[in-house]
């Protein structure tokens, strides 16, 4: 099975509750909420109290990506924030495994997010740490990119190297999918597909995760 996860950076942010409702109502199960720093990425976005308004706002399940330097530093605080799920790249933290126990411990769901050029073989050591690995098919910053379409063998190889070692950490998986790549991406064995521009673009958002939906179960 999978999970649609919305990306709300490309939602209007003047009426975020509605934009929240429509997704609810379209079938989405995971909100995705982009934290970015000016640093790691070359964008700056929103941070812990838009994650606080939220959590009193849906019964999703809160899903913070964060792309800043230093993750460690506020990993933590995110899920006492209210999120349920925080991951942090890879690239950014140098205490990777400290960090991801830190967030299990604080009763939130640990990820290591993975840059497009940045090789598998980096997440090895940590996996047994991680509940899920959130693969990243555009280079974060912006929403509204291209998917890189070696991100999909990538996919696989990904899949292979979980289901080799008898985990049972999810994939998700993150930039430039819509209705007409989501097939292959849940066919290559991704769990949670965060979307952005394909859900909130079209300014329907019930509709957009319908769409996603109806076309990835094709393969269902
Ligand atoms: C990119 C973000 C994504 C982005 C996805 O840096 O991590 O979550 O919002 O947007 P789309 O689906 O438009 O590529
Ligand atoms: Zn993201």
């Amino acid at each position: 099975m999978f999970e649609i996860a919305p990306s709300i950076l490309s939602a209007d942010f003047t009426r975020l509750g509605e934009e929240i409702r429509a997704v609810e109502i379209g079938g989405a199960k995971v909100l995705h909420v982009d934290v970015m720093d000016g640093q790691f990425v070359p964008n700056i976005t929103i941070g812990l109290p838009v994650v606080k308004s939220i959590r009193k706002a849906t019964s999703l399940t809160i899903d913070t990506h964060l792309m800043i330097e230093n993750p460690g530093n506020y990993a933590v605080k995110f899920v006492e924030a209210g999120a349920d799920m925080v991951s942090v790249h890879v690239e950014a933290d140098v205490h990777l495994q400290r960090t991801l126990c830190a967030i299990r411990e604080a009763g939130g769901q640990s990820g290591i997010a993975i840059n497009p050029a940045t090789p598998l073989n980096s997440l090895e050591e940590a996996l047994p740490f991680a509940d899920f690995i959130l693969l990243m098919s555009v280079n974060p910053g912006f929403g509204g990119q291209k998917f890189i379409d070696t991100s999909l063998d990538k996919l696989r190889r990904l899949r292979r190297m979980i289901d080799e070692r008898g985990l049972n950490t999810r994939i998700e998986i993150d930039g430039g999918i819509d209705a007409d790549n989501i097939a292959k991406i849940v066919e290559a064995g991704a769990e949670i597909i965060v979307s952005g521009t394909g859900v909130f673009g079209k300014g329907n958002a019930t509709e957009g995760v319908k769409e996603l939906i109806g076309a990835a179960t094709v393969w269902i």
